[in-house]
């Protein structure tokens, strides 16, 4: 399972793949935290208007494709994803933005290679499929996060159709599940008590953090940094919770949240922490 690939703790997790260096969610952005070392690597799932998953963070289409210069879908604004079919989804340019927006930077600073910038433009939005068969191939470990299908309230089929995606790609010892929406981590836990879940929380902790993971079956706790202190991380660490909190873009507070216990860091920026972290 997915924690014999990484046993101990103090990993690194590109956040959306190396989301400062390339289009978020792309596959180009899974192999640079590949390529550049992290332990595991983050990605957002949802589902397409004719029942596909695909690897894509926000409601809409707007922010990170090239949607709104398609005049064919104009009266669709603003995008919801679930109101695409995959193969519309496909035909968007989901990488081009990124290089126009430099939105870390790192462009600027030269810290982007030219032949991963010559890669953007045609960067498509990623089936699960493809993202499965990528770990797969590279023994790469994947938090898979389940988007809360708000759309669709009370709708636990995504779970299914996820957890047999992951099987046909054999890819079970690979993934993380991870989702705000706790119902659909209760529902994988009954599905395939195999695939460990984390539970996603922001804004707030539950009442009793442990008594609620206990009773979910969560063996992770993804929370919201902002609400995480090291001396919960301490406590939580000594109960044997793997906590990796998100998204930690300065490196002295990941490094301390780390030296707390911290199971792993879910971070924009997996290369600078590698070398923080290589050069202690
Ligand atoms: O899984 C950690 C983090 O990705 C959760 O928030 O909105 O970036 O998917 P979000
Ligand atoms: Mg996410």
């Amino acid at each position: 399972m997915f924690f014999d690939h990484l046993p101990k703790s103090g990993y690194v997790c590109a956040h959306r793949g190396v989301r400062s260096l390339a289009p978020e969610n792309t596959m180009l952005a899974a192999e640079l935290a590949l390529v550049l070392g992290a332990d595991f690597w983050e990605m957002d799932v949802q589902r397409t208007s004719d029942g596909e998953l695909v690897v894509f963070h926000d409601d809409d289409l707007g922010r990170t494709t090239d949607v709104s210069a398609r005049p064919e879908f104009c009266e669709r604004a603003p995008w919801p994803v679930h109101a695409f079919t995959l193969e519309e989804l496909r035909s968007l340019d989901a990488g081009t933005w990124f290089a126009a927006q430099d939105p870390y930077g790192t462009i600027a600073r030269g810290e982007v290679r030219e032949a991963d910038l010559g890669r953007m433009r045609g960067q498509r939005i990623p089936t699960l499929e493809e993202t499965l068969a990528f770990i797969r191939r590279n023994d790469f470990p994947m938090n898979l996060e389940i988007k809360d299908l708000i759309h669709a309230p009370g709708d636990l089929s995504i779970v299914s159709q996820v957890l047999r995606k992951v099987r046909e790609a054999r890819a079970e010892d690979l993934v993380l599940i991870s989702s705000f929406n706790h119902d659909y981590l209760a529902e994988m836990r009954r599905l395939a008590p195999e695939i460990p879940v984390a539970a996603l929380v922001e804004e707030r902790h539950p009442e009793d953090i442990e008594g609620y993971l206990r009773d979910l079956g969560a063996v992770g706790y993804h929370p919201d940094e902002a609400i995480l202190d090291e001396d919960t991380v301490r406590r939580l660490a000594e109960a044997g919770i793997r906590v990796s909190p998100y998204t930690v873009n300065h490196m002295d507070r990941a490094l301390s949240l780390l030296d707390a216990g911290c199971f792993a860091i879910i971070t924009d920026y997996p290369q600078t922490l590698k070398s923080r972290l290589a050069g202690r």
